[in-house]
């Protein structure tokens, strides 16, 4: 079934770990800004360079890159529908996706907030490292590799652990969540798109929660 869906929280609250499942069970396509501007830093030019400070520092990447990236692979794209993974992250952000999807003739149906406490992210994003090869996500204690250092889906040993992902990035990026990101919670509230998952459930329970809330979403439509 066609559907586009936001998913909100912070640094860590598993955004990417739920984007992947719901990729590979609805045959969405996932768009996260983060690895659009991973792949941009990794290419040297010098918009990557650019980008590449402002994220080892936690801050966040201009509206206008970050929205130019999106466009693009809206434009690009013939999904079935989008799973949009740490965009839109500020209000001109969140205008901009509206107005994209309109002119598309889409809409978003469902905007899910993952609400996990700062304390838990300390120690989800200490502990994480991530496959180079197929993008898969792991964590030294809440979901290791099963062989160490090989990748449990693809066999690759390129396992990486990102430059932005120590306790002092991880304060600005926090503080760049509440002050810039939260605001979104009330805006797409009042939109009657909202719906929030608790994010420090296991895995398993939290993609449960993000099917419940796909599925009254779907039976309400
Ligand atoms: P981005 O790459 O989007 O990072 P983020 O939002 O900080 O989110 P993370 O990727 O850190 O976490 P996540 O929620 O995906 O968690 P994950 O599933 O990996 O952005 C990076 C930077 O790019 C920004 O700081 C900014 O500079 C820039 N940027 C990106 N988008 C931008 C935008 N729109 N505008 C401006 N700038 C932008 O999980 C984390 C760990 O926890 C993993 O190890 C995982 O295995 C584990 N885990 C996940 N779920 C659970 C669970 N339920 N229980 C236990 N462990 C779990």
């Amino acid at each position: 079934m066609a559907i586009n869906i936001i998913l909100l929280g912070p640094p860590g609250a598993g955004k990417g770990t739920q984007a992947r499942r719901l990729e590979e069970g609805r045959g969405l396509v996932q768009l996260s800004t983060g690895d659009m501007l991973r792949a941009a830093r990794s290419s040297g030019t010098e918009m990557g360079k650019r980008v590449a400070e402002v994220m080892d520092k936690g801050q966040l990447v201009t509206d206008e890159i970050v929205i130019g990236l999106i466009r693009e692979k809206l434009e690009g794209g013939d999904a079935a529908g989008f799973i949009f993974d740490g965009f839109p992250r500020t209000l001109p952000q969140a205008d901009a996706l509206g107005k994209l999807m309109e002119g598309m003739g889409r809409k978003i149906d469902a905007v899910i907030e993952m609400r996990v406490d700062d304390e838990a992210l300390v120690a989800r994003i200490t502990g994480r490292y991530t496959c180079g090869n197929c993008g898969e996500v792991y964590h030294d204690d809440t979901k290791p590799t099963k062989v160490a250092g090989v990748c449990d889906v693809c066999g690759s040993t390129d396992l990486r652990r990102r430059a932005d992902d120590n306790e002092e990035s991880l304060k600005t990026r926090l503080l760049e969540y509440y002050k810039k990101t939260s605001p979104l919670i009330g805006y797409y509230y009042a939109l009657h798109m909202l719906s929030t998952v608790d994010g420090l459930a296991e895995m398993d329970e939290v993609s449960a929660a993000i099917t419940a809330v796909l599925d009254k979403r779907a039976s309400n439509s």
